[in-house]
Formats: C-alpha cells, sequence, structure tokens
C-alpha cells in the first residue's frame, strides 16, 4: 500500500515530492519521509510519523532543497508506526537511501548475514535490509547500479525498489520485482519522475514508462536505460497516457475484474501490512477494540455475510476452530435476524462485507447489538456502516476499491483476514504457541507471491480452457472440507458472469443427487489439492469420470496421478491446507472471466446484479 515518487530534474525536488505523495496518501499514512540531495546542502532526509502534513510542517521548519529526491508513504509492514521505521532509510555508510513498496519475505535471514558482516540496523524494517545490502555491494562495486542488481538478486517477495546515492547524484535507480509493487517512470523535458501510481506524476508529464517484474531502470535527467535484472537491455516506448480517472483506473486490463484478480498479491500484502510481526509471532489487529481478556471470553462467533462474502464466512468457520478453537457458525445475513437467533454476552458477530453497506449483513449487526453482543466488520470499504457499527472493532481487508460487480479481491482478502483473526484469537486464548504462530505468519507471507504465480501460471490456461466449455448450459464444482467453500464460489462466479447454470457442491454429497446430472457433456470442476482430504477427493473424480463428465481438476503441482486421471488439470503451488483456497479460487475467477467474455456478457456489470445490495 506504500507509496512512492522520485525525481530529477531542474526543479526543487522537494515540491514535486512532496506534491507526489499528497496524491498517494491513501496508499499509507503512517508515516512519510524524504531524502533530497542538493549542493551546498548535501543529503537532507525528513521524516514524520502520521499523515503526511506533519512531514509538511516539519519541512516548513526545515526545508530541504536540491534537484534529485526520494519520497514514501509508509503502511507499517515490518516494525511499528516510529520515525526511525519511516523510510527513506539509509546503508551503513550513509551514502544510499532506499524506499520500497513491498515485503522481504527473507528479510530476517538476510538481516542475519548483515549483521555478522557488521552492519548496524537503526529501524526494525525490512526495508532497510535492502539499504545495508546495497551499501554492502556498493562498497564492493562503487557502482550503485550494480549494487542495487546484486542486492535484489537475493530478496524473495514482491517489492518496488527506488534508491540513489549521494556519490552518484546524478541518477536515480528504480526496480521492481513481481507484481506488487508497480513502478511507473514519467518522461519530461530534462526531467524523469518515477511513481508508484501515475496520479502522483500527472500534473507534471503524460509520457509513461511501465517497468515489468524484474526490471531495473537508471533514470537520469533526460534518459531512462531499462534492463532485465540480469542485466540484458529492455527496449520500450513511452505511452502517451490519456487521462480519465475510469480507464486510467482500469490500466491496461479490459475489465475490471481481470485487473482486479492480477491484483490480489498486492491486495494480499496489503492486509498483512504492519500486522504481523514474525520475530514475536504475533498478530496486531490496529482497529480491534476487544482486548486478550474480551477474545478469551468469546464462546461462540456467529459469522454472517452475503454472496462471495458468506463463502469466506465459511472458510472463517474452518479457519477460526481450528486455531483458536472456538465453535464458529456461520449464517446468510438475510437469514440471521429472522431466525430469532439466541447470542448472549459470550457471543461475538463476526460481520464479513466488502461495501460494509450490504442491508442484511448490517441488520444482523443490529441484531447483535439487540442482544448485547458485540460485533466485529471484516470489510473493505472505509468508513462504511459497517465499519462505523461495529462495536468490537474493525478489521480492514485495504483491498482497494473492487469496481467489477463479481468480487475477487475482496474474497481473498477476506480469507486472509479470517487468517489474521483466527490468529489473533489464538493468541489472545493460547491455542497456537508463538513458534506455532510464526510458522502460520511465514505461510502467510509467502501467499502473495503464491498467488502471482498462480496467476502468471494459470491466466492463459484458463482462457484456453473457456474455450472448450464456454457453450456448456451447466457446471457442476466440487471440492471437500477447506476446498468446498471454492466450489461454491466457483459456480457462483461463473453463473453471475456468464449465466450458466452452475452448482457447487461438496464433492462427498454428488451421490446424493448431483451424480444424476452427469454426462458427457458436463464439465465437472474437482478442487483436489493435495490436502488432509485429497484421496477422497481423488475418488469422487474417478467416479465423475466412470460416468464420463468432463473433469477440471484443480491440483498441487506435480500431482501427476490426478492429471492421468482428469481432462484437463490445472496446478497451484503447495501451501498450508488452510490457506489453498485463497490459490485454488484464483483459476476459477479465470476460467468464469473467460467464458463470460466468449459469451459476449457484460463481465463488470452481468445483468440484474449490483455491487452493493443496500435492500433487503
Ligand atoms: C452482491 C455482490 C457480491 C457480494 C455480495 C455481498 O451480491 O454482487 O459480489 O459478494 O453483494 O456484498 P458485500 O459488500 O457485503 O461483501
Amino acid at each position: 500500500m506504500c507509496g512512492i515518487v522520485g525525481y530529477i530534474g531542474p526543479r526543487n525536488a522537494t515540491e514535486v515530492v512532496v506534491n507526489g505523495l499528497q496524491r498517494l496518501e491513501y496508499r499509507g499514512y503512517d508515516s512519510a519521509g524524504i531524502a533530497i540531495h542538493g549542493e551546498p546542502e548535501g543529503l537532507q532526509l525528513r521524516r514524520s510519523v502520521g499523515k503526511l502534513i506533519n512531514l509538511v510542517e516539519h519541512l516548513s521548519e526545515a526545508p530541504a532543497r536540491g534537484n534529485i529526491g526520494i519520497g514514501h508513504t509508509r503502511w507499517a509492514t515490518h516494525g511499528g508506526v516510529t520515525e526511525e521505521n519511516a523510510h527513506p532509510h539509509r546503508s551503513s555508510c550513509g551514502e544510499i537511501v532506499v524506499i520500497q513498496n513491498g515485503i522481504v519475505e527473507n528479510y530476517r535471514e538476510l538481516k542475519g548475514r548483515l549483521i555478522e558482516l557488521g552492519h548496524t540496523f537503526d529501524s526494525q524494517t525490512d526495508t532497510e535490509v535492502i539499504a545495508h545490502l546495497v551499501g554492502h555491494y556498493y562498497s564492493q562495486t562503487g557502482q550503485l547500479e550494480a549494487a542495487v542488481r546484486q542486492a535484489l538478486g537475493e530478496l524473495r517477495g514482491g517489492n518496488a525498489v527506488v534508491a540513489f546515492s549521494v556519490s552518484e547524484p546524478d541518477r536515480i535507480v528504480a526496480a521492481r520485482l513481481g507484481n506488487a509493487g508497480s513502478v511507473t517512470i514519467g518522461l519530461g523535458d530534462g526531467e524523469i519522475f518515477v511513481a508508484s501510481d501515475m496520479p502522483a506524476i500527472l500534473d507534471y508529464t503524460r509520457t509513461m514508462i511501465f517497468l515489468e517484474d524484474r526490471e531495473v531502470a537508471v533514470v537520469s535527467r533526460d534518459a531512462v536505460r531499462m534492463s532485465t535484472l540480469t542485466g540484458e537491455y529492455v527496449k520500450r516506448e513511452p505511452v502517451a497516457v490519456q487521462w480519465d480517472p475510469v480507464s486510467a483506473a482500469k490500466g491496461d486490463y479490459k475489465h475490471f475484474m481481470q485487473k482486479e484478480i492480477n491484483e490480489q498479491p498486492r491486495a494480499l500484502m496489503d492486509i498483512l501490512r504492519g500486522r504481523i510481526d514474525q520475530d514475536a509471532g504475533k498478530v496486531y489487529l490496529e482497529d480491534l477494540k476487544l482486548d486478550d481478556a474480551a477474545l478469551r471470553r468469546v464462546e461462540r462467533i456467529y459469522a454472517v455475510a452475503c454472496g462471495t462474502a458468506w463463502h469466506a464466512g465459511l472458510l472463517a468457520k474452518f479457519i477460526i476452530e481450528s486455531l483458536a478453537c472456538v465453535r464458529v457458525e456461520v449464517d446468510y445475513g438475510s437469514e440471521f435476524r429472522y431466525r430469532q437467533p439466541v447470542l448472549g454476552d459470550d457471543a461475538l458477530l463476526l460481520a464479513i462485507t466488502q461495501s460494509g453497506e450490504t442491508a442484511d449483513t448490517l441488520a444482523a449487526m443490529e441484531e447483535a447489538r439487540n442482544q448485547g453482543a458485540p460485533s466485529v466488520a471484516l470489510v473493505n470499504a472505509i468508513g462504511s456502516q459497517a465499519a462505523r457499527v461495529a462495536d468490537g472493532g474493525t478489521i480492514y481487508l485495504h483491498a482497494g476499491p473492487e469496481i467489477g460487480v463479481a468480487s475477487t479481491k475482496a474474497f481473498t482478502s477476506m480469507i486472509v483476514g479470517a487468517y489474521l483473526f483466527g490468529l489473533r484469537l489464538a493468541q489472545a486464548r493460547e491455542t497456537l504457541t508463538p513458534q506455532q504462530i510464526r510458522e502460520h505468519i511465514q505461510a502467510l507471507i509467502e501467499l502473495p507471491g503464491k498467488v502471482e504465480q498462480v496467476i502468471q501460471q494459470t491466466e492463459s490456461q484458463c482462457a484456453d480452457l473457456a474455450e472448450h466449455y464456454y457453450h456448456a448450459t451447466n457446471a457442476l464444482y466440487l471440492g471437500r472440507q477447506f476446498n468446498y467453500p471454492i466450489a461454491l464460489e466457483g459456480a457462483l462466479k461463473l453463473k453471475e458472469i456468464s449465466y450458466i447454470h452452475a452448482e457447487g457442491y461438496p464433492a462427498g454429497e454428488m451421490k446424493h443427487g448431483p451424480v444424476a446430472l452427469i454426462d458427457e457433456n458436463l464439465p465437472v470442476v474437482c478442487i483436489a489439492p493435495r490436502d488432509p482430504i485429497y484421496e477422497k477427493m481423488l475418488s469422487n473424480v474417478e467416479q465423475v469420470k466412470a460416468r464420463h463428465g468432463q473433469v477440471i481438476a484443480i491440483g498441487t503441482v506435480g500431482d501427476d496421478d490426478l492429471a492421468a486421471k482428469a481432462d484437463h488439470t490445472i496446478f497451484v503451488p503447495e501451501t498450508l491446507p488452510l490457506l489453498t483456497p485463497a490459490l485454488t479460487v484464483i483459476p476459477l475467477q479465470f476460467f468464469a472471466y473467460y467464458v463470460a467474455l466468449l459469451r459476449g456478457a457484460d463481465v463488470d456489470q452481468p445483468r440484474n446484479l449490483a455491487k452493493s445490495v443496500t435492500v433487503e
């Protein structure tokens, strides 16, 4: 979620960078900082905790001037909200300054190595590790570009990194690893801009170049030289951006849904930011109002939601029961209040909602309030009604605006949000040790990268599959245990945007009805990752094949047995079983998207549906 800006040219870099940060403040407002270099002042670092206005005030007392600079608005991930943790960070020699958007997954290992080499750290951030690592290689090569390249070669995770050195004040080096942090370079007349998002620099230029994954750009006043991380020269023509807020928001994507599917790695990084402490084995939920004692008192949780969010509720049940040993019931908002639920003060209502405005979910929250049970909202829209009325506090998804009616990134963020809540409960109730929590945190840290892998590897496969099946009139989705909710979600995605009738079923229930539907024309999506129930799922695949159904299997990478049985197989990487749904759902999102495209349906605004259902 962090915002990044850089500038080199004749203007005062402070003004350009601060102006850009103002356009990006929605990306994070835990702290802000800039590093400016000028003559005779040299390097001027200014950092302030809190909103950008604090930095602006700091700058009015201690101005900074120069023709090269970088700036950052922070959404805290590693390390609390303090001035030392604010970016930019410096190398040991103090010559190199670095800002980052992303997570360095292996920062602890790198930090350990650097400490052994004699580096001392001023902050708890993962970004400072990058600064020291660049500094380490700089001391060997004496060249910033080479040092950044070498350092980035050792990072795991998705990152956008921007750096400059006071010994080379004629260039900024910007790089991108993975899709979690975008880097845009804006070309001016004798000046060049760098930003995480176009709006930051649109006041100055509309001629843009976008860095791709594993590319490095060396930016001087009048030239950009781009290459891959391994050093191959990259030639890319600049794009003239026609500024129209809607199309620009869609970027290069044809539909918001496609864009939002692709945004999932970033969304998942954003929900984790500032909330996990790998060293301590702890989870922090900053807006949760329930303390440890209150969390220990909870005997029952009612997860209440509608639509896709209800599927996330089903997953929340698995997650919370397994991590925190608290009983969870899952309800549709529209059913909850009319069935006269008996809550009591040891119950907690967990409202799960992207918009925070769904009338039925809000009604359930009201029912809880009437019965004296606190509500916690797992919600995306900042300041929405659900967030306001949740007396037990809010867990924001931070997925960014979701425009496509068919929910995608909000869903995977809800899974991770429920996971964080499950870990927070486990921490309070001591159902997991800090070491066990650490292992879950590690899996969460690795999840955005795995989601990215699934996106890269399955989109075109799903587009091909859609060609096979877009004429289907029915489809069946089967899954077990943690992937039963994904069978429901996959079926919902297909029916809501392509208008094909689709049913999701727990695979074990297939023999009690749906099996009658199976013939050679029925596509049957079988979600069968290697999890504790894998063997059972494999038997279900065989049962479908015995009746000549067309099996589209979603399995764990390397599963040749499954591939031999299915007509088509799509693989996802391994993760903790409880997290597999965040991976297996992605090909189903793509499949629905491409089927709908081929059927000429209105993907982002399917007929009869609405994004926020504010009526009963
Ligand atoms: C509508 C949307 C769905 C969404 C559901 C619940 O049906 O089309 O995508 O899952 O509402 O919305 P919420 O905002 O509460 O998550």
